[in-house]
């Protein structure tokens, strides 16, 4: 043997110890969080993140992860400190809270809203209709009344077929829904067309005869119709 692989071997030796201290010096590192869970919570599969080949465009998945992770991390030490509970004692911020088994988290309401505005109302309903069928009893959406409540509002004035549209799929999945037969003469009376809207506010009050607003209103369209 000579002189020169022994020292080679030597080098490494030393190295590797050093690099060995240098590994106990630095804290632990944090253990990765459940992969099923991430999944889960996101709605994806594993390749979602770990696809092979990476793909080509855009930030990858995994990358947006590994600071969602640390993001959720530092959230937790936030919410521990704020709460001043004893440690592990706090309800833990997870990949759940927000995402509640979608990808993009955004909320439903604002997700049809970018539809109507981008194609129109047909396609914002046909998204409803679509979304519902998959994630109803999920977390992921809002399908309670007030969401097409708020969207059938928000375009009343600048589009009130448009609201009636939003008003009548509320009435579907909701039919005893005193506020959507609301909505839906408030868009009426929209379109000057005030014996729909009398008609829809009669409804609301069948269903909910205690709804003051919706007899309010109703009284103000009669003596209108009366004086006219
Ligand atoms: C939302 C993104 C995401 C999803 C979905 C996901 N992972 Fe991961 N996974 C990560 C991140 C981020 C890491 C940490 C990578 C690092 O720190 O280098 C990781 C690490 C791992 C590791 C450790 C080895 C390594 O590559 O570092 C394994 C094994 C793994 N994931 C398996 C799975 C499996 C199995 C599934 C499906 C059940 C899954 N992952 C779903 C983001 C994800
Ligand atoms: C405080 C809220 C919050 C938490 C907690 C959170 N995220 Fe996110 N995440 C978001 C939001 C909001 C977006 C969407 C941003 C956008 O694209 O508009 C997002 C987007 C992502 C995306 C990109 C999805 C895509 O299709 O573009 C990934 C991947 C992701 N999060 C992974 C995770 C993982 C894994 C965890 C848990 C370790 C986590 N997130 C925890 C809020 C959160």
């Amino acid at each position: 043997m000579t002189l020169k692989p022994l020292l080679s071997v030597l080098v490494l030796c030393a190295a590797g110890a050093t690099f060995l201290a240098a590994q106990q010096q630095q804290p632990r590192r944090e253990p990765l969080p459940n992969m099923n869970a991430i999944a889960e919570a996101l709605g994806v599969q594993c390749e979602f993140c770990h696809q092979q080949p990476a793909p080509a465009e855009g930030p990858r998945h995994i990358e947006i992860a590994k600071q969602m992770i640390a993001m959720t991390r530092e959230l937790n030490a936030k919410v521990e400190a704020a709460t001043a509970k004893a440690a592990g004692t706090a309800v833990k911020v997870d990949c759940v809270t927000c995402h509640r088994g979608v990808a993009v988290p955004r909320p439903l309401g604002d997700v049809l809203w970018e539809t109507t505005v981008k194609q129109g109302t047909p396609a914002a309903i046909a998204q409803y209709r679509d979304l519902r069928t998959r994630y109803y009893g999920k977390q992921a959406y809002d399908f309670g009344e007030q969401t097409l409540l708020n969207l059938s509002q928000r375009v009343a004035n600048s589009r009130p077929d448009d609201a009636i549209a939003f008003a009548n799929l509320n009435i579907e999945f909701n039919p005893q829904s005193s506020a959507s037969y609301q909505a839906l003469a408030f868009a009426y009376t929209r379109k000057v067309d005030d014996e729909s809207a009398i008609t829809a506010l009669e409804k609301s009050l069948e269903l909910d005869p205690n709804n003051a607003v919706a007899r309010g209103q109703l009284e103000q369209l009669k003596s209108y119709r009366r004086k006219r």
